[in-house]
């Protein structure tokens, strides 16, 4: 029985594959590059398909191997990562492209328990790399694969406690062959057809078997324990530029929040009100615009002060960087730094010389 269901999927994959820029079309005989495969289910965490085609056609033209990207500087490489988000990511990525090129020979591990034991790979990237790049027959859990297996077998218990129950079932579907496929079918399924809202069960290729379709509540599936509602943090950005021009920026640090990443030096972001405590004296003016950003935890409201500043008063005891007009790319940024770079820029117009 599960071997029809898996076979019935991947007959409608081989017609309604994606066309994604990472993937091998089935039937094609071509050998999916593990390099490729990792980079991709790295970007792929927690982010869409259309945000990470764009980032994933630009990483493998600048750094077409492995040993390409470990030699790549980390700037460079968070710099192009910039707008994805869960900056962590990026930084794993680095580690553990090096670790592939300098001490593995440039080659992946083939096993869930190998890929496991690299910078940045957790469950489910090694259970998608070893069965998409290596045609090992491991469980590839993600939010599509919950929904669709929920609903197949009209599963009522709320995730995340699910998780368990969601797992051993698609356990029992995953086949031996074509592992690889099977995992990607499953993942198009969810985002195509068994979609969060509305599935267009009609053409379902699980429409037969599917336990919850009978139901009826296959749009209700699955169900959630309800998330605590985010608050409000608070902080100020300080736009500083230099008078020929020049940025000031501050790298932050590797660990927590957009970590590694360059951003308009700041306070702390909290419940109460900030201080207001410039990164150096100048004549600050508030922008009168706030950037507006949600995190995982959080929303943040980010109040904005620009200001022409005197580069002699730039302390150097943290990670300050002038980046002058011809090297500085807002697109470098994380979101909320360029968000809060588009509402300053109107008012660093106005600022007297
Ligand atoms: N989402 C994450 N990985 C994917 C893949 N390999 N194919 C389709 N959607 C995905």
């Amino acid at each position: 029985m599960s071997k029809a269901k898996a076979a019935d999927l991947l007959a409608w994959y081989d017609v309604h594959a994606r066309d994604l820029p990472w993937r091998v079309p089935p039937g094609s005989n071509l050998t999916p590059d593990p390099y490729r495969i990792w980079l991709s289910e790295v970007m792929l965490q927690q982010t869409t398909v259309a945000a990470v085609k764009d980032y994933f056609t630009r990483f493998t033209t600048l750094w077409p191997t492995v040993t390409d990207l470990a030699a790549a500087e980390d700037a460079r490489v968070m710099g192009e990562w910039a707008g994805l988000g869960y900056y962590a990511r990026a930084r794993n990525l680095l580690k553990c492209a090096r670790v592939v090129a300098n001490d593995l020979g440039g080659v992946f591990p083939d096993t869930e328990e190998g890929l496991r034991t690299l910078p940045g790979i957790g469950p489910y990237t090694a259970a998608a790399i070893a069965a998409i790049a290596h045609e090992r027959q491991a469980v590839v859990m993600d939010g599509n694969v919950e929904r669709v297996m929920a609903r197949l077998h009209d599963i009522h218990t709320p995730l995340p406690a699910a998780k368990p129950e969601l797992k051993a079932e698609a356990a029992a579907l995953t086949p031996a062959l074509r592992p690889g496929d099977y995992a990607q079918a499953v993942m198009d399924l969810g985002a195509t057809i068994c979609t969060p809202r509305s599935p267009a069960c009609g053409i379902c290729p699980w429409r037969t078997p599917c336990a919850a379709r009978v139901a009826g509540t296959a749009a209700e599936l699955p169900k959630k324990t309800p998330k605590k509602a985010k608050p409000v943090r608070l902080g100020i950005a300080y736009l500083g530029r230099t008078p020929d021009g020049g940025w000031l920026l501050e790298r932050r640090p590797d660990r927590g929040l957009l970590g590694g990443m360059l951003g308009w030096p700041g306070t702390d972001w909290a419940e109460a009100t900030p201080n207001d405590t410039p990164p150096l004296p100048a004549d600050w003016r508030d922008a009168g615009a706030e950037a507006r950003h949600t995190f995982t935890h959080f929303h943040l409201r980010l109040a904005l002060r620009v200001a022409v500043i005197d580069p002699a008063q730039i302390p150097t005891d943290r990670a300050f960087e002038v980046l002058p007009p011809a090297t500085f790319r807002p697109s470098d940024l994380p979101t909320v730094m360029r968000k809060a770079f588009d509402l300053a820029r109107t008012a660093m117009e106005t600022l007297p010389d």
